[in-house]
């Protein structure tokens, strides 16, 4: 199932995400990985963290295969309640789009290496080094439930830069080639 894709505005991105529990058997874990594959490759996106369709959980998925580099090949996973245990290298800047932010791509300066813990959609634990673009597809999603946006890690010239329209994003106007969804202040 397609689900609408949260746009930048929306509390839920800002907030740090909870730890999944894997007793919750009110959460159909499988199926909502299975929708949120299927929702990020609707949107033609590389990534897509669990806030992003709305819920507040510690989970993201990846498949930066389209990205058609050579490291990148077969790069589809599941990340479960992931942490960031090391980062290092020096700072390399790319420039980064978000589903919740359509439109916008900026410079974003990140380190080139990661270790990252996490759990596997059959719950097994697992840790895994990656460089490179890999890192920072993981990076950029590990940001999502952080409560973090790419924007964020802008200049403060850039961000002024930007204001008008990240408020029109957040206030609808905007047109993405997916569904999206707004948060509309009471
Ligand atoms: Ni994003």
């Amino acid at each position: 199932m397609i689900l609408p894709i949260v746009a930048y505005g929306d509390p839920v991105l800002k907030k740090k995400a909870n730890d999944i529990d894997p007793q919750d058997n009110s959460l159909d874990l499988k199926a909502l990985i299975e929708n949120m594959f299927e929702t990020m490759y609707a949107a033609s996106g590389v990534g897509l963290a669990a806030p992003q369709i709305g819920l507040s959980l510690r989970l993201f998925v990846v498949d930066a295969e389209p990205m058609d580099e050579q490291n990148l090949k077969g790069f589809k996973k599941v990340f479960i309640n992931p942490q960031i245990i090391e980062e290092q290298g020096n700072a390399w800047a790319f420039e980064e789009g978000c589903l919740s932010i359509p439109h916008i791509r900026e410079n974003v300066e990140r380190l080139p290496k990661i270790k990252i813990k996490y759990f596997d959609e059959n719950w097994q634990p697992q840790e895994a080094e990656y460089d490179g673009m890999a890192a920072r597809v993981i990076q950029h999603e590990y940001d999502h439930i952080e409560g973090i946006l790419f924007t964020d890690h802008l200049s403060s010239f850039k961000k002024t830069m930007l204001r008008k329209r990240l408020s029109s994003i957040s206030n609808g106007q905007v047109k993405a080639d997916y569904k999206m969804k707004f948060y509309h202040k009471k």
